[in-house]
């Protein structure tokens, strides 16, 4: 009689994907994301201190930024994969995989890849400023993804909007119906703790000094709560009826279909209201549940190992030189040291040094399940959309890339740094750091870059000097808006004024506007034309 493995194993995969919940943070800079990330950390215990993850100043620091550009700026433009477990209430045993989506006002296409790789996204807003453009632009992104949203509203501690008018400006600039799962008690400045809408009690919140440590909360029977909160409880009761009476109720299948957000109000510097984040995530954020192939089948979570590289990553470690391939897990097992074949090649993958990343602390990672983040060092083979498998092959959609706003030719500085020249350009582009544009017009030495956002292009030069020693000058070029057109019609385009063609990487040509009118008015011009959109940033 032959035993099989396959059920229980198959149990163990989806018992573990069930435990997953893999998210990102979006938010304008400022908001809060990377004091919100060290509150999330600090509560699920997994570091003691608030400060170890970002370094914040005058905080204990183990910082993440790993670039010196982003030090001098003190910025985060790299991003992060964070694991740590979390234990509810009720006693349920989660882990929680964050990814940092970096925290810059420019687009770059890292950030909309991070999104590619996550079942829900924390959608964070200051008080004081509601809705700001670069939430705005990410929240399009999910939407275009249906990615389920849980929005917070952050610095309820500070003086800010009126909690009513914000839900109405959720509403009205996005049409997301608002479900607040709690209320706050006490005006924006003036936090005392929040309603929890659905048991009706209130928490109440205690600041601890310089709010490093998680703050304590006391739950408070709701016959209770006037006598400790007195009018700020009788308005929170109120305006909660009103929202009731107003459809505002939780709802989990709107939730899923990204139609309505379930709202939480924080304090991330004080700590105030993180656990019960971490409650609503453990409790409604979905799990990992497969994902869809090239041909539009599911590829289940317990179907053999799968995943899809959203990230590569060099010149975190400058003693290294490395660079990191972090791959998104779709379905399956993973065990360092498996050997898997890489979709693009067919070639076999080798995963010794596969490792998880916390903060800048990096270690060797043995297993890992759906959801998680494997990053894999010396992947030279892997580019940003990759599909990795064992045992049944499957190749998943490639990461769109977004329609490039930006575009610099870049020449080399130093004549003697040709071939590192060559080299590092053809690498940032394989990496995705840039889109790498050429034309017969302009030449081999003069490759045009092209990006979504211009930090891409500090990026680039920063890392061609550093990394690849031959230094570039970047001349900007007067182009806004790009569309894929047939190589019958380049030469018609290439006439034109305030219009140029060039050809990608990957072969697609792309046809180059100096604004959208131009385009417009050429579009009318050339009515044979054939000129086809990318996906913009922010449609
Ligand atoms: P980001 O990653 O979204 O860019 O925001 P970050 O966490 O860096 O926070 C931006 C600023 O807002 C920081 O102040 C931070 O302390 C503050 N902040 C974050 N959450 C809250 C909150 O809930 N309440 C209040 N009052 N402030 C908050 P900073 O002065 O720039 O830096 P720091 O020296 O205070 O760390």
């Amino acid at each position: 009689m032959t035993i099989s493995t396959a059920a229980p194993r198959t149990d163990r995969v989806s018992a573990e994907a069930r435990r997953r919940r893999t998210f990102a943070v979006i938010s304008h800079p400022d908001a809060g994301k990377s004091t919100l990330t060290e509150a999330l950390v600090l509560h699920a215990k997994a570091i003691t201190e608030a400060g170890a993850i970002h370094g914040k100043a005058g905080r204990r620091s183990t910082v993440s930024d790993w670039m010196e550009m982003e030090k001098a700026r003190g910025i985060s433009i790299t991003s992060t994969a964070l694991q740590f477990p979390y234990t509810t209430q009720t006693g349920n045993s989660c882990v929680i995989n964050l990814l940092d989506t970096p925290g810059h006002a420019d687009f770059s296409e890292d950030t909309y890849r991070v999104l590619t790789a996550v079942d829900c996204a924390v959608m964070l807003i200051d008080a004081a400023k509601g809705l700001e453009p670069q939430t705005l632009k990410l929240f399009q992104v999910c939407r275009h993804r249906s990615i389920p949203i849980i929005t917070v509203i952050n610095k309820w501690d500070r003086p800010g909007r009126h909690a009513l008018e914000l839900m109405d400006e959720i509403h009205d600039r996005i049409q997301l119906q608002t479900t607040p799962l709690t209320w706050p008690v006490g005006i924006a400045g003036d936090f005392k703790g929040v309603l929890d809408r659905r048991s009706g009690t209130f928490i109440r919140f205690t600041r601890t000094a310089g709010g490093a440590t998680a703050a304590p909360e006391e739950h408070i029977d709701a016959s209770r709560a006037h006598d400790a909160a007195g009018a700020d409880w009788d308005n929170a009761i109120e305006e909660s009826e009103l929202l009731s009476a107003d459809g505002a109720d939780f709802d989990r299948d709107s939730f899923l279909r990204c139609t309505s957000t379930p709202v939480l109000f924080t304090s991330a510097a004080l700590n105030f209201g993180v656990n019960q984040l971490l409650e609503v995530l453990a409790e409604l954020a979905p799990s990992p549940s497969g994902q869809l192939d090239v041909d539009g089948n599911l590829r289940e979570a317990t179907a053999p190992f799968s995943a899809f590289v959203f990230k590569v990553q060099a010149g975190m470690d400058s003693a290294h030189r490395d660079r990191i391939a972090y791959a998104r897990v779709c379905s399956g097992t993973f065990e360092r040291g498996d050997v898997l074949t890489h979709a693009a090649t067919g070639k076999p993958f080798v995963t010794k040094y596969a490792q998880s990343v916390f903060g800048q602390q990096r270690s060797t990672l043995d297993t890992a399940w759906p959801g998680d983040v494997i990053g894999l060092a010396n992947a030279a083979a892997l580019r940003p959309g990759d599909t990795l498998y064992s045992e049944v092959a499957v190749q998943f959609p490639p990461i769109p890339s977004f329609s490039p706003e930006h575009f610099s030719v870049a020449r080399n500085t130093d004549p003697s740094k040709h071939k590192q020249f060559r080299k590092g350009i053809e690498q940032l582009d394989q990496e995705g750091v840039v889109q790498v544009l050429r034309s017969d017009r302009r030449g081999d030495q003069a490759p045009v870059l092209a990006a979504v956002g211009p930090m891409q292009f500090e990026v680039a030069a920063h890392r061609m000097a550093t990394e690849f020693g031959a230094p570039i000058s970047l001349e900007s070029l007067p182009y806004t808006v790009a569309r894929i057109c047939d190589a019958a019609d380049a030469p018609t385009l290439q006439k034109l004024a305030s219009v140029e063609v060039f050809t990608r990487t990957d072969g697609v040509m792309l046809a180059v506007f100096s604004t959208k009118w131009r385009l417009e008015n050429v579009a009318r011009e050339n009515p044979t034309v054939t000129l086809r959109s990318l996906v913009a940033a922010g449609d």
